[in-house]
């Protein structure tokens, strides 16, 4: 973790993949805590672009945040300086000689950008991709903070990232909705829910929910199993139930559902739940229908927790500046925030421990996981 004594004046922010309720909270405290502070604060326009392609942005790639930029947006979803994941800078879809499409690593402008910029230091908003590319720049001589976002909760070397607790109230919230038309039709409901490859949001919505079966990426199904579990509800008098998909999980033996794969970007995951579905009405005989919960978990205001998590977040990256640190994350460790290297926190991504007491708790009561 590196430590610079160099004064800095100039701070940009910049918000990079899939936004997450609690990002404006983060930019607030970020800029409120920066002013107040006597640094300059500028947003960087959706990821990195106002960067890379300013001629993208006549009115300019770099947003001057004031105190009237940020004033009133703690709870609103969203980023008021947007965002992309598409673009990756250290990725870069490019056409090459042969007029075929290539990743190119672009990070060496993104860094002269910075520096015509007078840019003096970086805080990414980001996930592991984001981070990861904080982390080249923080590499490459350039002041870098990472804050941890993301509804997957999956970055590691933190208890949580923001947007989680929103994402998890949100799908627990349309569970319990789900509970009485699924009854009143006697149907089984599958809910696929996003997290990538990690379960943290099927299991926490899927337990708080009383789901019946949650699938998760960490534990590959077999749906005969699964078949066996709701089949025994009849006898507990419940002709229906609920199951929680992560968008992630597979078949023992199979793969994830891949919807697409673009140069640039990560793969877009889809079509769990329906599969689930589709396998699981002819072994248990009643009607089988999927939700997907999908960007609605991404949407609306940030939970209290999270709104609370993400003003500490901001402020604390402001504090790494002034303290001289580079290269590092924020990350929560209750009581408190502290500080550990953005390499650690995307080298590996955090899945669901086959042993927390979620999952002990989840099978304590019954739910089967179809292993
Ligand atoms: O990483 C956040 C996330 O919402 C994942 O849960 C999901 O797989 C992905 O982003 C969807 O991204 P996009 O909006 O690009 O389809």
């Amino acid at each position: 973790m590196k430590k610079t004594g160099v004064k800095i004046k100039k701070i940009a922010i910049n918000t990079g993949g899939g936004d997450a309720p609690g990002l404006n909270a983060v930019i607030r405290a970020v800029v409120v805590s920066a002013l107040n502070k006597g640094y300059e604060v500028f947003g960087i326009r959706d990821g990195y672009n106002g960067l890379m392609k300013p001629e993208d942005y006549p009115e300019g790639g770099l947003i001057p945040l004031t105190r009237r930029s940020v004033r009133g947006i703690t709870h609103l979803g969203g980023t008021i300086l947007g965002t992309t994941n598409k673009g990756n800078p250290t990725k870069y879809p490019t056409i090459g000689a042969d007029g075929k499409m290539y990743e190119k690593d672009r990070s060496d402008e993104l860094v002269a950008a910075f520096r015509r910029n007078k840019i003096d230091a970086l805080v990414a908003l980001g996930g592991d991709g984001s981070l990861g590319i904080a982390n080249v720049l923080a590499e490459k001589g350039i002041r870098a903070i990472g804050v941890p976002k993301t509804i997957d909760n999956d970055l590691d070397k933190t208890v949580i990232t923001f947007g989680f607790d929103t994402a998890v109230s949100f799908a627990t919230e349309c569970l319990d909705r789900l509970h009485s038309t699924a009854e009143a039709h006697r149907r089984v409901m599958v809910v696929e829910v996003m997290g990538r490859y990690a379960g943290w949001i099927a299991l926490n919505a899927g337990v708080s929910g009383n789901a019946d079966a949650i699938l998760i990426p960490e534990i590959p199904y077999d749906i005969n199993k699964i078949a066996a579990a709701l089949k025994e509800r009849p006898k507990r008098g419940k002709h229906y139930a609920i199951v929680v998909v992560a968008e992630g999980a597979k078949a023992k033996g199979g793969t994830v559902s891949v919807v697409s794969k673009e140069l640039g970007r990560a793969e877009k995951l889809g079509g769990a739940g329906e599969r689930v579905a589709k396998e699981l009405e002819p072994l248990v005989g009643k009607e089988c229908r999927t939700v997907v919960l999908g960007h609605l978990l991404r949407g609306g205001s940030p939970t209290t927790f999270d709104r609370l998590i993400s003003l500490r977040f901001g402020a604390a990256a402001v504090r790494a500046l002034e303290e001289g640190r580079s290269g590092v994350m924020v990350a929560l460790d209750p009581p408190t925030v502290r500080y550990v290297p953005l390499k650690e926190a995307t080298s590996r991504m955090k899945v669901v421990p086959l042993d927390c007491d979620t999952i002990i708790t989840a099978r304590d009561l019954g739910i089967s996981f179809g292993d």
